[in-house]
């Protein structure tokens, strides 16, 4: 595999990128990790992974032991030494391993991680062109009140599920709800959907993804009425449009829901509001206000 990985404060090829069994990121899914992308040559919002990536290790207790700049640093080192133009970029912090006969994760020393490999897509540019088929898979997704959905994690046997039904029903990647009749979000990317000038995404119960936020900047930007609630998944089946938001894509087009087609266009034709969202979404990408040039060297 083509990439590169920082392990214990070295720099290896993917293929030597290791934890041990005994690591509780491995054992308990108790690690918090991000993912910012490099698109032709250059970091997209950065500062705001780093931001998130931070936050997340501070709720769950982690201490990644190395300060922002050289995180960052590492970032950079990866993608150079990967020679990498278009790169999907991890940080991820784990557990560790707890002293000898303990249970306790105070005694538990935090590892820190990187890795870059090439742009990982949610859907490739060929099925953006036609839009994708979204499953509501059956799985609710984790509630807040047991593992918080802003603090990035890998809590994912309930998408890994729905992606196996989804993929059995036809579709191309599964979104869940929260138990109670609304879209909650997918496997990573949050949820979209446009009726006229609104445009709704769900208020809770979801990832504050920077692909999201940076689609409702655009809709405010562009003059929608942009709305943050509660979206009810009858309400998303009624939409005109409906749109991923994530790290892999951008604004990644929906034009079926369980293989109905959304709103009054034929199957597979993309709706001007994602089209537009999308094409602003990268242009932004020309903006050097939101991105910083891998340093190559
Ligand atoms: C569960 C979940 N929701 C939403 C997202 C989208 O977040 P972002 O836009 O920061 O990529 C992700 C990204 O991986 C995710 O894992």
């Amino acid at each position: 595999m083509n990439g590169c990985a920082y392990v214990d404060g070295e720099f290896v090829a993917p293929e030597d990128a290791k934890i041990s069994i005994f690591d509780w990121g491995f054992l308990h899914s108790d690690a918090t990790y991000d993912v910012a992308h490099v698109w032709q040559g250059k970091f997209f919002r950065l500062g705001d992974h780093l931001d998130r990536f931070e936050a997340s290790c501070t709720a769950l207790r982690l201490d990644p032991g190395v300060g922002r700049e050289r995180m960052r640093e590492v970032m950079h080192e990866c993608v150079r030494r990967a020679g990498l133009r278009d790169a999907y970029v991890e940080l991820l912090c784990t557990r560790g391993r707890p002293a000898p006969g303990s249970r306790d994760p105070r005694t538990c020393t935090n590892r820190f991680m990187a890795f870059a490999i090439p742009f990982v897509w949610i859907a490739d540019p060929d099925k953006q062109k036609r839009g994708i088929n979204l499953i509501v898979g059956t799985p609710q997704r984790i509630p807040p009140g047991s593992v918080d959905p802003r603090i990035k994690n890998y809590h994912w046997l309930d998408f890994v599920m729905g992606l196996f039904e989804a993929y059995e029903r036809g579709g191309e990647t599964v979104v869940l709800t929260d138990g109670a009749g609304h879209v909650a979000e997918g496997p990573g990317f949050n949820v979209f959907a446009v009726f006229g000038r609104a445009i709704v995404t769900p208020s809770s119960g979801v990832l504050e993804g920077v692909t999201r936020r940076t689609m409702i900047e655009l809709a405010e930007r562009e003059g929608f009425d942009m709305q943050v609630r509660e979206l009810g998944v009858d309400e998303l089946r009624r939409a005109d449009e409906v749109f991923l938001s994530s790290t892999g894509g951008g604004a990644i087009a929906v034009t079926q829901l369980d293989g109905v087609a959304i709103g009054s266009r034929a199957t597979g034709v993309v709706g001007p509001v994602t089209q537009r969202m999308q094409d602003a979404y990268w242009a932004l990408h020309e903006d050097s206000r939101y991105t910083e040039a891998v340093r190559y060297g």
